[in-house]
């Protein structure tokens, strides 16, 4: 399982980047915008941040395959490090798809919402494919189950792609998709906190302490 960071938020990446096993950092044009920020200064920002090994995904917002193809150039030569463009489904997209593969620019391909779309995708050469879990489930859409039927196609056709699920708006989304073999989510940082939170864990934390100072006193071992 990857774990990737779906904010342009600069403290949540920092803070996340430096607390938890994250793998990179996606972002699509609404994030970027939540921020109110410079678009291109805010990439630069975030790249610095994670450092060049981790991956960044950033959306195109162009509409025919040769602007899509021409910003994924631009894009990854000012992000640098390991770099995928985010294109939503379509034909430009899947054109604009099979054309980056050759140059070897990683595609991660968007708004999947049916195994079927994240298969073509896969077919034309996405590294990743990315559907909304969240945005299916608020349509009685079952994101899980579309999320394990794109992961077992994936693997009965034994394709190099990767489901990037998306959209989650709690942690019980994740694990789900985590059962069901999902190799990678993208999710917000109060997602990430509240995957490693449990109040048993917080209380068998404060009986250690509590029983430690009672024998022991105060001091620790590093005073
Ligand atoms: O990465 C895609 C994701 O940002 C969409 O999420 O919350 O707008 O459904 P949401």
């Amino acid at each position: 399982m990857l774990y990737i960071l779906d904010t342009a938020n600069i403290e949540d990446i920092k803070h996340c980047n430096e607390f938890y096993p994250l793998a990179g950092v996606t972002t699509n044009p609404s994030i970027i915008s939540k921020e109110g920020k410079h678009f291109r200064e805010t990439l630069k920002e975030i790249r610095h941040i994670i450092g060049e090994d981790k991956m960044l995904h950033v959306q195109t917002v162009q509409k025919t395959a040769e602007d899509m193809i021409e910003e994924a150039k631009l894009l990854k030569k000012e992000c640098g490090g390991v770099f995928y463009i985010k294109i939503p489904i379509g034909e430009e997209g899947l054109k604009a798809t099979m054309e980056l593969k050759k140059l070897g620019i990683g595609v991660t391909m968007t708004t999947i919402f049916t195994p079927a779309q994240a298969l073509i995708a896969a077919k034309a050469g996405a590294s990743f494919v990315a559907p909304y879990v969240n945005r299916l489930d608020n349509i009685i859409g079952d994101g899980t189950n579309v999320v394990a039927e794109i992961v077992k196609q994936l693997d009965y056709y034994k394709l190099d792609c990767k489901v990037l699920a998306a959209s989650f708006k709690n942690a019980e989304q994740v694990h789900k998709c985590s059962c069901v073999g999902c190799h990678s989510v993208t999710v917000s940082a109060d997602i990430l906190k509240a995957l490693i939170s449990h109040p048993m864990t917080d209380s068998a934390l404060e009986a250690f302490e509590a029983d430690r100072i009672k024998t022991y006193g105060q001091k620790t071992l590093l005073d």
